[in-house]
């Protein structure tokens, strides 16, 4: 839990937005109408972030790392992809993320969540072992790590054809982390200041990487994940060149993983759907300092 930060947003509290263009390689472009997916390239925005909603949580923490993308289509209208360094959700409704969020409620005396809670609430919902039991990495860069957007999305093609896929960014450099031991030698803001560094004088890349469904593939379950031999293609390369100009608009305003565009629809997931909500609400309370 990450206690009350006025003003911040209610999760990934601490990022920083930098800029890039995403470059399709047109292979998408046959089960997909969206436009960022045919052939021209697009600039994006692209905020890393520190999972906590705690702002001054350190990046020696292990914690999850966020990577939210968007893309600035050429009508002027925008798109979201808004990912994590683990490939599930800890939870397969809104219901049970609630229910997990109350069993990890800190010990108000140790500080620290009751084991024994979390324990009993793994036991009542075994389904979700896995998902609780990940261990997001120490990444040795913020671009040396893995982003999956975790949800199903549905692709529409131009006969109106649907097609379930779900999204990861690849490192084009590999991934690289570091041991927890290594990791708690670096400094509060290592992961931020290594980009920025490296920013300096050279830019960064990443693969969209693409996996299809098979016909009985679940679509509503973030905490499941597909077999890893299910079909998968690069839809188009990400280039970061620089920081953002201005930090600002990308400390007020707000990604949503539901903003899509033509071309590309919701799945049947309801924690998708429930996030819109969650989003705009933590946007309308930081928006007025709470
Ligand atoms: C019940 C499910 C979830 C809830 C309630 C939730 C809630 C939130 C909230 C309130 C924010 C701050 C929004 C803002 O003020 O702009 C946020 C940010 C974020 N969430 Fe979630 N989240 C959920 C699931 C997920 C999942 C499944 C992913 C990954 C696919 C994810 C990735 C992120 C990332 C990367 C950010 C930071 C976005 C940014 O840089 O602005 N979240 N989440």
């Amino acid at each position: 839990m990450s206690g009350r930060h006025p003003g911040y947003r209610r999760s990934s509290a601490r990022g920083a937005g930098f800029r890039g263009t995403f470059t399709p390689t047109g292979a998408a472009a046959a089960l997909t109408t969206a436009a960022h997916l045919q052939t021209r390239p697009v600039p994006v925005t692209v905020r890393f972030s520190n999972s906590e909603g705690d702002p001054h949580t350190p990046d020696t923490a292990q914690v999850t790392r966020g990577m939210a993308t968007r893309f600035h289509l050429h009508d002027g209208s925008d798109t979201d992809l808004v990912a994590l360094t683990v490939p599930r959700f800890v939870a397969s409704t809104p219901k049970e993320f609630l229910e997990l969020t109350e069993a990890l409620r800190p010990d108000p005396v140790t500080r620290q969540p009751d084991l024994a809670r979390v324990h009993a609430f793994v036991g009542a919902h075994p389904h979700l072992a896995e998902a609780v039991a990940q261990q997001p990495p120490f990444p040795v860069s913020y671009a040396s790590a893995a982003y999956w957007a975790i949800h199903a999305f549905i692709w529409v093609d131009a006969a109106g054809v649907r097609r379930p896929v779900r999204y990861r960014w690849e490192p084009e450099s590999g991934r690289a982390a570091l041991t927890a031991a290594e990791a708690a030698t670096r400094t509060a803001h290592y992961l931020t200041d290594e980009l920025h560094r490296r920013l300096e004088h050279e830019s960064v890349a990443f693969d969209l990487r693409i996996q299809r469904a098979e016909p009985d593939d679940p679509t509503h379950d973030p905490s499941t994940v597909w077999p890893d031999h299910r079909r998968e293609f690069t839809a188009g390369g990400l280039e970061i060149t620089a920081p953002a100009d201005d930090q600002d608009p990308w400390n007020t305003q707000a990604f949503n993983p539901t903003r899509v565009t033509h071309g590309i629809q919701l799945s049947d997931d309801p924690v998708l759907a429930f996030r819109a909500h969650a989003y705009a609400e933590s946007h309308l309370r930081r928006s007025h300092n709470q």
